[in-house]
């Protein structure tokens, strides 16, 4: 089997991927010409040409602009479907999507709105599909702690159909420490905590999150590769880097993926997955960061495998569910070889 056959079809997870980045141009104009919405540009090409980053910050305008056409129930749960249906064509067999509520609660949806048709799509598409589905919560870091405060409280409602918190959106300036305390509040309410850290900020924000956030897991991560004691932590820890290739190659985190630490991290015996992050942004799918990485670092069919064992163990799943879909990566990783 072809090293391309063989990522395709194994068995995987993906842990980093927010619902609003999987819009695609063609679902963004259907939704906004229901929602009698005018976009800015005239055609799906149009837009597409606008997809041209020059950092993190020049893709979250887009971003956030494009997720202003998400109005009614039917339209979260059309955008949650979609990611879904790609996923499992993709075999991912499980997945944990992060959704960004006060990009849309800022703008008068309401909180229901949105997780309602988020969930609803997870479930029917565990009931039609068979894949699994965990929901994360991020605040978004550019905005007040106070406001994050009032996001936690108003999810407090709807808390079985959450299982962590997270942080993202601008992280220049906005250190992990400006939400310790929301973050505290919702370690006391039972969510796991996971947090973008060493994206584009330093390795010093990795610690914060760490120290001060407690997560989990890091999302990115790159930048602890700078900070020998943070490396060592991070593997007698085993805590997860949930790494987006093409995603940092877009938004100019590394220049070329040839020079993508995916690899480094994986000798180093870090535990890193890929990940996908903005799908419909950044040129691909969870399947098309792994080819691209693979390609570019020349990665083995067991580094492959390893991070496909990886995407299980990093999971929120229970311990059992965990072992069974390991399994089933390493039964797969038997008969192919
Ligand atoms: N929100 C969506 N994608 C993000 C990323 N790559 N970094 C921070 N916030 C995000
Ligand atoms: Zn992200």
């Amino acid at each position: 089997m072809s090293i391309q056959k063989f990522t395709e079809v194994i068995p995987k997870a993906e842990l980093h991927v927010h619902i609003e980045g999987t819009f695609e141009p063609e679902l963004m104009f259907e939704i906004a010409s229901r929602n009698n919405i005018s976009l800015q540009y005239n055609s799906v090409e149009d837009l597409k040409n606008a997809y041209n980053f020059t950092n993190l910050q020049s893709f979250l305008d887009i971003y956030y602009s494009g997720a202003k056409v998400l109005i009614n129930e039917q339209d979260f749960y059309d955008l949650t479907l979609a990611y879904l249906e790609k996923a499992h064509s993709q075999n991912v067999l499980h997945t944990e999507i992060m959704f960004d509520p006060q990009t849309h609660t800022n703008r008068g949806v309401e909180f229901k709105t949105v997780i309602s048709g988020i969930t609803n799509a997870m479930k029917d598409a565990k009931s039609k599909l068979g894949i699994t589905s965990n929901l994360i919560m991020c605040f978004l870091r550019h905005l007040s702690e106070a406001d994050a405060i009032k996001t936690l409280k108003t999810a407090l409602d709807y808390k079985d159909l959450i299982v962590a918190v997270g942080l993202d959106s601008s992280e220049k300036g906005h250190p992990p420490s400006k939400f310790k305390r929301v973050f505290e509040m919702a370690l006391k309410e039972g969510f796991k905590t996971v947090a973008h850290a060493g994206e584009e900020g330093p390795a010093e924000y990795v610690w914060e999150a760490l120290d001060l956030l407690k997560v989990s897991r890091i999302d990115h991560g790159n930048n602890s590769l700078d900070d020998d004691n943070l490396i060592q932590k991070l593997i007698s820890h085993q805590i997860p880097l949930t790494v987006c290739p093409l995603s940092n190659l877009k938004l100019k985190v590394v220049t070329d993926l040839k020079m993508h630490p995916l690899k480094k991290m994986l000798d180093a015996g870090l535990l890193a997955t890929v990940n996908s992050d903005d799908p419909a942004y950044f040129g691909g799918y969870v399947n098309e960061n792994f080819l691209a990485v693979a390609e570019a670092l020349k990665l083995t069919k067991g580094e492959i495998f390893i991070l496909a064992v990886n995407s299980f163990k990093a999971s929120f799943l229970d311990e059992s569910s965990k072992q069974e879909m390991i399994e089933k990566v390493g039964k797969f990783f038997e008969t192919v070889n």
